[in-house]
């Protein structure tokens, strides 16, 4: 079979059950024709990106139901649903390395066909941002003011690792799993379009270094710190050197 033979039988035919139930037909034909592309890491491009947003928006989704199970005091479910998420948020981190194997030149090319498009612009990420408030809302109504206990109980003075400790630790996950998007994604910029760019939007790459220190949930970062200042105070700041190990 020849190249034009291989790339109509990838589209299909869209009949078989298969093909129907998961829209293939519409699916793939949510790229570029290989005769539109720039050069042929376009397609690429394009891929990685739809993909990020098909992940974004499953994560959407499943952060809603979280909600939801939170309210209902359903912990279990929402961990695993948590687990759900989290994977997502690797898998969108990982995947950015795809890119790297696009050379900065074919880049290049592909950018000019941007307009003034930004990553700030992707509904799926917009939301992200927006849901870790309700979300805390949710954890604080059921787990610590439901509860009748504090951050601090959670952690330290009542400290059982129980399904208080297990919700917050999943909202950590989740925070952290974002700042580990945001560091791969500017590692990607540093090596597509260098350190000292501009975005297309005109502004100068550094705007992204705010987001890379952004925290949903800043109490549950404060909360270990305030751990460490307690726990370090009893023993002072400079503590007595380890004695050497003697053999007996
Ligand atoms: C070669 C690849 C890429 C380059 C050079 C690049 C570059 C950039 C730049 C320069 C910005 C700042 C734009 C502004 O001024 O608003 C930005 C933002 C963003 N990009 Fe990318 N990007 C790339 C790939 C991706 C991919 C694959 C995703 C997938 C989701 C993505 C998602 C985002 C998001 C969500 C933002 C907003 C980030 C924030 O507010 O913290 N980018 N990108």
């Amino acid at each position: 079979m020849n190249r034009k033979e291989y790339l109509e039988m990838m589209r299909g035919a869209g009949k078989l059950d298969y093909e129907i139930y998961l829209n293939t037909e519409r699916l793939l034909a949510c790229q570029k024709e290989p005769e539109d592309l720039c050069n042929p890491d376009e397609l690429q491009f394009m891929i990685v990106h739809q993909v990020e947003e098909l992940w974004m928006k499953l994560m959407g989704t499943t952060l809603l139901d979280i909600d939801d199970e939170m309210r209902a005091g359903r912990t279990l479910k929402a961990l695993t649903l948590f687990r759900r998420v989290h994977i997502c948020q690797e898998m969108m981190s990982t995947q950015l390395a795809l890119l790297e194997t696009m050379s900065p030149k074919d880049y290049q090319e592909i950018r000019l066909l941007l307009g003034n498009g930004s990553g700030q612009e992707s509904p799926g990420f917009r939301v992200l941002l927006k849901m870790p408030k309700d979300l805390w809302q949710t954890y604080v109504d059921i787990y610590l003011e439901g509860g009748k206990r504090t951050l601090e109980q959670v952690y330290d003075s009542e400290y059982s690792h129980d399904e208080a400790y297990m919700m917050a630790e999943a909202l950590a996950e989740f925070d952290e799993q974002f700042q580990k998007f945001r560091n791969a994604h500017m590692q990607l910029i540093y090596r597509s379009i260098g350190v000292a760019a501009n975005s297309l939007k005109g502004r100068p790459v550094k705007i992204l270094d705010a987001g890379i220190r952004q925290k949903f949930f800043p109490e549950l970062w404060s909360v270990r710190a305030e751990m460490t200042d307690r726990w370090g105070s009893s023993y002072g700041i400079k503590r007595d050197k380890l004695e050497p190990k003697t053999d007996a």
